[in-house]
């Protein structure tokens, strides 16, 4: 039977198509020249994620130069923790800075009640999206998963080490636990409420799983992943999952196992054949082209390209990359791998 419908939501619902879809981590943003010129008229940051319009037309500018099978919301995953009440800024070339938690402070400063009227943009955003978005692309909303977000929430931003969230772990357990639990409510409520604004797939972006031991990692980025994505299915059991649990390495096997999402990012590290062999279970994998790679352009793309297409579309597939785009990357390369995915027929 030929199924119709959108080529992503027929991969996540386990179906192996000719060509893959595909869409990119960080597919808007400033290797575009129409992006960095919005960002330059929105002021910061911020007012760019939190304006509707603006959001609405960066979230379109990759999908009108490249055609990507799927559209993800402009946003960012510290939106959560601003909602909550924590001080937020990005700086130029520094990244996001958080007022760092204060373990003293026993969690008082956050609090849930205004999570939906500060995030209110975001689902004016979602909502004009799914009415302006060609018929043929889905839609993704997203949220970071309550590792990463809490590691910046303790860290006050990007880290090397993850010292201080790791402190709070292992030597104030409850308190850890208290933090991940809201994180868990929070996260699972603004991703049903994306949904319910018109996000036709959710990915929870766990970026630093991998800095975790095997036991904190099941802990920390498995169960709260779980425990999301069951509270968002309770609302809205037909809305695909997608968890990238990035870096954890055999960890892979647990999160596969564990068998609750409907796709599965890979991250670079993740050798495509052995990812189709050992990870089985009713997902799609979804990766994992080096980002390097797409910087770097021709043979090597081209060679790598076919390699993924080669040992991953062999089940239910979305090409993607293995962590997000960068700066760097120049727009011709990422209109050559649109190009080189649309013309993909499987060797006979
Ligand atoms: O994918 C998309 O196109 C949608 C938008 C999106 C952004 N951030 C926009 C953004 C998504 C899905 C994210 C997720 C995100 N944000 C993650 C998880 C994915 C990953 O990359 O691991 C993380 C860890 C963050 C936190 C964050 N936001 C950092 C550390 C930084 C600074 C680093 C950087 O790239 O500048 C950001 C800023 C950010 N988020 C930018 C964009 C387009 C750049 C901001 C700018 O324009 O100056």
């Amino acid at each position: 039977m030929t199924q119709t419908g959108k080529l992503i939501l027929r991969s996540l619902n386990g179906e192996v198509l000719p060509r893959p879809p595909f869409w990119l981590m960080r597919q808007a943003g400033r290797y575009l020249p129409e992006y960095r010129a919005l960002r330059a008229k929105a002021g910061s940051f911020l007012d760019l994620c939190y304006n509707p319009d603006f959001a609405v037309e960066v979230t379109l500018q990759p999908i009108r130069r490249f055609g990507m099978d799927a559209a993800i919301l402009f946003s960012d995953i510290l939106v959560i923790p601003h909602a909550l009440g924590q001080p937020l800024t990005f700086e130029e070339g520094r990244g996001p800075i958080l007022e760092a938690l204060d373990p003293d402070d026993d969690l008082r400063s956050l609090r849930l009640e205004n999570l939906h009227r500060h995030l209110a943009p975001v689902y004016r955003t979602v909502s004009d999206l799914s009415a302006k978005l060609p018929a043929e692309t889905a839609l993704i909303g997203f949220a970071g998963a309550p590792w990463t977000v809490a590691s910046y929430m303790i860290e006050g931003g990007s880290s090397r080490d993850y010292a201080k969230a790791k402190n709070w772990m292992y030597r104030r357990p409850d308190l850890f636990k208290r933090l991940i639990d809201l994180l868990i409510e929070a996260t699972s409520q603004y991703l049903s409420a994306q949904i319910e604004a018109g996000a036709e797939i959710v990915q929870l972006f766990d970026s630093w799983a991998g800095a975790l031991d095997h036991a904190a990692m099941l802990d920390w980025s498995l169960q709260p992943c779980r425990a999301i994505a069951a509270q968002v299915k309770a609302k809205h059991p037909q809305v695909p999952v997608i968890v990238f649990p990035r870096g954890v390495g055999a960890g892979y096997l647990d999160f596969a196992q564990a068998g609750f999402m409907q796709g599965l990012g890979l991250d670079t590290g993740v050798p495509p054949d052995w990812a189709r062999g050992a990870l089985p279970g009713s997902f799609a994998l979804q990766g994992n082209l080096d980002p390097q790679i797409l910087v770097a352009g021709g043979m090597a793309m081209r060679r790598s390209v076919q390699s993924l297409l080669t040992g991953l579309n062999t089940g239910p597939y979305i090409f993607n990359l293995g962590h997000g785009i960068v700066p760097e990357t120049p727009v011709e390369h990422v209109a050559e791998l649109a190009e080189l995915i649309r013309g993909w027929q499987a060797p006979a």
